[in-house]
């Protein structure tokens, strides 16, 4: 009998979302559950982004700006960068789609780390292309074995950063590293979904600067995370002319919601929502460092909004024995790191619950 389907279709491996609280309430018969497994806000969205869709919502029936003009010009002016150069996307997830689709090949290489953000490898290999995943090294992306992996079939390299699972940056230094010994005509993807978190690290890159320097280079974020408007489902990229040009021959029309294009806006002149997200993170990555440390456990500094802490048992019974108590986190085998555990930053109290429960789970036998 003939395949149905594309043969990437039939290969591909499903990305398992966690289950939705709603459900996990409902299974469980829990009053209260904890998500700290999804790298969200927990302040929520902006108060003057739930304005601006209130508003909104009134002309839902009208289709969306396709070229989300306003929201365009605010990114510009905010970075200082051409707006016509940024292309927006339906959540950061859809641009690395587009990104696999617009330079990928049957048979194209992509270079990036393992573990990393999953989506990399599995759009390159939608498209045919093959997806070259370069174990970390102390941690961090090893750039030396990015390079020796360079080769005539390459297209892209990821880099993550900060990194997730695993919350650490690339500095300016090992950025400028790779990219003197990457080709010119290697697109360079720099995926910072957290940059808000990282850029208080001196050491972040200033990516904005090296884009001016090397066009093929594309650099996402998204209002998913600090902006706390995940639902909505805005990303956008900065990247040359030419690149911009190619993304939206790819891009669906209307594919950023009238919606989301209003609460982006308004999130992004929040100033004073970002600064308190910022500092709660802060707060709430110091407490769970501090237990940490107490317990011996080893740990990568983060300058995200999650922690990535190995336990020293396997976290598939952690993750379970937190979910019966009200606790959901992302457990280490997810990325063959089988005793460790992703915990994203919190409120305090949730900070503090996610602490107790821990402790409780890791005393029992
Ligand atoms: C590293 C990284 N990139 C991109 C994304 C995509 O985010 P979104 O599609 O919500 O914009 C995420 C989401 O978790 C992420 O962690």
């Amino acid at each position: 009998m003939k395949n149905l389907f594309k043969n990437e279709v039939s290969s591909i491996r499903p990305y398992i979302p966690g289950k939705p609280v709603e459900e996990l309430k409902r299974e469980l018969g829990l009053e209260d559950i904890e998500k700290l497994a999804s790298n969200e806000n927990p302040l929520g969205p902006s108060s003057k982004a739930i304005e601006a869709i209130k508003k909104e919502a009134e002309n839902i029936h009208i289709y969306p700006d396709s070229n989300a003009t306003e929201l365009r010009k605010a990114i510009g002016a905010k970075y200082d960068f051409n707006p016509d150069h940024i292309v927006f996307g339906n959540g950061g997830e859809e641009l690395l789609k587009m990104i696999a689709e617009t330079f990928i090949n049957p048979g194209d290489e992509a270079i990036m780390a393992n573990p990393s953000f999953g989506k990399y490898a599995s759009e390159v290999s939608f498209m045919g292309g093959k997806a070259i995943e370069v174990p970390l090294k102390d941690y961090k992306h090893d750039f030396e074995a990015f390079i020796k992996n360079i080769n005539d079939k390459t297209k892209l390299v990821f880099v993550c950063n900060p990194n997730n699972p695993t919350g650490n940056i690339m500095t300016k230094e090992e950025i400028n590293y790779l990219v003197k010994n990457i080709p010119k005509d290697v697109v360079l993807v720099l995926d910072e979904a957290y940059y808000d978190y990282a850029i208080k690290n001196e050491d972040y890159p200033d990516s904005l600067s090296l884009l001016k320097e090397r066009p093929n280079t594309i650099i996402l974020r998204t209002f998913s995370k600090i902006a706390g408007i995940a639902a909505v489902r805005v990303g956008y990229v900065f990247t040359s002319q030419e690149i911009a040009q190619a993304l939206n021959k790819v891009r669906m029309v209307f594919h950023v919601n009238r919606l989301a294009q209003v609460a982006a806006l308004a999130a992004l002149e929040d100033e004073e929502h970002v600064q308190k997200t910022v500092k709660l993170n802060c707060e709430s990555i110091d407490r769970m460092e501090k237990y940490f440390k107490e317990n011996n456990f080893e740990y990568i500094n983060s300058n995200a909004n999650f922690v990535f802490v190995n336990v020293n048992k396997d976290s598939r019974i952690v993750f379970q024995k937190l979910l019966e108590k009200g606790i959901i986190i992302r457990p280490g085998y997810l990325w063959n790191w089988d005793t460790w555990l992703r915990v994203s930053t919190g409120t305090m109290e949730q900070t503090e619950k996610f602490i107790n429960k821990l402790d409780e789970v890791l005393k029992e036998n």
